[in-house]
């Protein structure tokens, strides 16, 4: 019987070597993003053979986030960004705590369901240099900055958390660790590609890290390109679709719980092997309805207005809309919208039909 340090399995699991591709983006295609940002401006690389576009700082993580251990009741939030993570994972989060609204209200939903690759960002150097000097001028984000350096490591702190474990993530499946499915439980939603690039276009806007300064054509033509973090967008939706029969896998679209939020619940619940009743059906679709929401100082975000991460005026939790991108796009780019979906998407994803 060989006695083998648990530390050393550890690091011997994180040195086991990245089977996945990483490219640098020539400085060309890294200009036509920087001319739109007004605050730093970080160096991207493509991951694996689609290419999915990143700020640099993934390289750091990419391989402890590959090499981790899944659990069998580990619970992960997968989504391409903007497609209503935060509703579903508070949703996921209560459904699998047997309904424990008080913690969900004392305790912030990014502690209680943390972010895996969040440190990406901070971890690509031009994006921490740049924050590094701006702490200099502007001392309310100092505590975020050093909590940051501390806590560098605020992804091993996933690793090592106790179970249960309940994971957010908006990495595609390919990036993500190969035995996932088959050990952990998996919610995956997708969104109309045209909502979920008018809400990225807000985030990139309200948030200091991303400081997109161009407008909405010119982000949806950078959506479009696959020039926006974790695109292409079809990549990532069609890696999902795949797996949707999966028995570990619960496929949501943003939609769905937009038109039937109580049959939404009644998924979550019966995937998690979670049963409830009627009456605390109703009572979550009330907690999880966006007037609510938006008021839940445990998930709306607005903790990071006054650290200035956020711009003061916006609101995370924004319009809460299927189809709202219809104020966004003149004729012309719906069309040719339109056209993108068809040829991206073909007969593979079927969104519901909403009315707005
Ligand atoms: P909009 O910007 O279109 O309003 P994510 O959590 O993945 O970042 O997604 C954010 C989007 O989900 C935002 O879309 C936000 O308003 C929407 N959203 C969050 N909570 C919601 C709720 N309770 N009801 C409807 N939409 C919600």
């Amino acid at each position: 019987m060989s006695f083998m340090n648990k530390d050393v399995l550890i690091k011997m699991e994180a040195e086991k070597k990245y089977p996945l591709e990483i490219k640098d983006v020539p400085p060309e295609e890294q200009a036509e993003v920087h001319k739109y940002l007004t605050n730093a401006k970080p160096d991207y690389i493509r991951m694996g053979s689609t290419g999915y576009f990143f700020p640099d700082g993934l390289k750091e993580i990419c391989n402890k986030i590959y090499n981790m251990e899944v659990r069998p009741n580990d619970v992960f939030v997968v989504t391409f960004p903007k497609s209503g993570t935060t509703w579903v994972q508070e949703l996921v989060w209560l459904i699998g705590n047997d309904l424990d609204y008080k913690t969900a209200s004392n305790v912030q939903l990014f502690q209680r369901f943390p972010f895996l690759e969040f440190t990406m960002v901070l971890r690509s150097p031009k994006i921490n240099k740049w924050l590094g000097e701006r702490v200099e001028t502007d001392p309310k984000l100092r505590p975020f900055y050093e909590s940051f350096t501390r806590n560098s490591r605020s992804d091993a702190t996933i690793f090592k958390a106790p179970s249960p474990r309940f994971i957010k993530s908006h990495l595609p499946f390919s990036l993500l660790p190969p035995t996932l499915l088959d050990t952990a439980k998996v919610v995956y939603v997708a969104r109309d590609p045209r909502d979920a690039a008018v809400s990225y276009y807000h985030h990139c806007r309200m948030m200091l890290l991303h400081g997109f300064g161009g407008d909405f054509r010119a982000f949806w033509n950078l959506f479009i390109n696959n020039k926006v973090d974790y695109t292409p967008y079809e990549a990532h939706i069609k890696e999902a679709w795949e797996k949707r029969h999966h028995p570990n896998m619960l496929f949501l679209f943003y939609e769905e719980l937009s038109k039937d939020l109580p049959a939404a619940v009644r998924r979550v619940s019966q995937f998690l092997n979670k049963p409830v009743t009627e009456e605390q059906v109703m009572r979550l679709c009330d907690h999880l309805h966006f007037d609510n929401f938006r008021k839940n100082m445990s998930v709306n975000m607005d903790i990071f207005k006054h650290i200035g991460l956020i711009n003061k005026d916006d609101h995370f939790i924004r319009k809460g809309k299927a189809g709202g991108w219809r104020d966004y796009f003149d004729e012309e780019m719906t069309q040719q919208a339109e056209r993108w979906m068809k040829e991206k998407l073909g007969d593979t994803v079927q969104f519901p039909i909403c009315k707005i």
